[in-house]
């Protein structure tokens, strides 16, 4: 049941669209694409098709789903109510890489979705076939990312044959995703709107239009207990350990000479504009380049995986500056670090 149809023209694929939707409304898993990453969809409102979703990744129960609608109407039948800062943010944001948190109505969705809490994430996606999905579907489709608990989220369809492959019916394949990263969490249901995971759609573009509006605390340290389940799992992490470097060129080229003398295959996760100083390296993978984070957003997780094909045994990566989308790059970095960061 793999369907592969690498066509992001929806008339293309529309034969995809309906055979997927229909698996969806029989209760089954389809992955599909999104604007931010591939998502792992199955009817919201079923216990059977959402724990499908579990048993497939491999997540934890206690870890809730984001809810994917294609028109902001259908958000009434869903919630209890759309706070004000809610609005507005729907208004400048949706479709597009931005979940909010709000009150549940009962007895809507699978308790499995929300994970036994009184909450739900909701988002509509910026992709033309995430949405003609969800319409033919005509249900909430709840999508985590379509990879293996633990592993990079997936950028491609073959990323998501790699992981899912025998544990799903089929995936939508729409190309490349463009964001590159997870949408950003807002949290709408207290008195201030708060960012439980950083994402697509940055700090600074929700400031211009709710006002200030602080991070997770918890999520800087990567201690405490996370406002978002998600948030307290290693993610990402390639298969050899990767830290984080926060030194000048010299220490980091010194780094890389020390592994090798203990026998170490050293690979270097870097950007087009600084490949050329760490040749030294066993294997050296450009992410981007640092004067468009967004380039290094969109690359990020194909690269993780690129280091699973090589035989590194250690990994260093630059670091980026944590405004814009550098946020959620950091952020996943150091998820994917265990917080390893070596300094000057
Ligand atoms: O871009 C995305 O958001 C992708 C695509 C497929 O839409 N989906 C995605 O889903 O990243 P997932 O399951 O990998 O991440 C969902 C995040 C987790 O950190 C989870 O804990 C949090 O959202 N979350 C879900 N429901 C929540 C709730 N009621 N309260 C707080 N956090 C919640
Ligand atoms: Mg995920």
């Amino acid at each position: 049941h793999w369907i592969v149809e690498n066509n992001v023209d929806i008339n293309e694929s529309y034969p995809q669209i309906v055979d997927a939707s229909q698996y969806l409304k029989d209760n089954e898993v389809v992955a599909f694409p999104t604007e931010t990453v591939y998502g792992l969809g199955a009817n919201a409102t079923s216990d059977v098709a959402v724990d499908k979703i579990f048993q497939a990744k491999g997540r934890p129960s206690d870890n809730p789903l984001i809810v994917h609608i294609s028109a902001s109407e259908q958000l009434n039948h869903l919630v209890e109510e759309i706070p004000e800062t809610a609005q507005k943010l729907i208004e400048h944001f949706w479709p597009g890489p931005l979940t909010i948190i709000f009150k549940k109505k009962d007895g809507v969705f699978s308790n499995k979705v929300t994970a036994g809490l009184d909450t739900v994430a909701i988002r509509i996606p910026d992709h033309p076939i995430a949405l003609a999905l969800i319409a033919a579907a005509n249900l909430p489709i709840a999508a985590p990312s379509a990879n293996r608990s633990g592993r990079p989220s997936p950028t491609t369809a073959t990323h998501v044959i790699e992981d899912l492959q025998g544990r799903i019916v089929g995936v939508v394949d729409g190309g490349e995703t463009g964001v590159g990263v997870e949408s950003t969490v807002v949290d709408c249901t207290g008195d201030h709107p708060l960012i439980l995971r950083p994402g697509g759609v940055t700090r600074e573009q929700l400031e211009e239009i709710v006002g200030t509006i602080e991070v997770d605390p918890s999520l800087k340290e990567g201690k405490g207990a996370p406002k978002s389940p998600g948030m307290k799992y290693t993610h990402y992490a390639p298969n050899a350990p990767l830290y984080l470097v926060k030194a000048n060129r010299e220490k980091f080229q010194s780094l890389i000479k020390n592994k090798q003398k203990e026998g170490l295959k050293v690979g270097v996760l870097t950007t087009e504009e600084n490949k050329g100083a760490f040749s030294e390296a066993d294997v050296i993978i450009p992410c981007g380049k640092r004067e468009d984070l967004l380039t290094v957003a969109h690359a990020l997780y194909d690269t993780l995986r690129a280091f699973n094909s090589s035989d590194v045994d250690i990994i260093f990566s630059e670091t980026f500056p944590e405004e814009g989308v550098g946020l959620a790059i950091m952020n996943r970095l150091q998820k994917a670090a265990g917080y390893r960061v070596i300094e000057e």
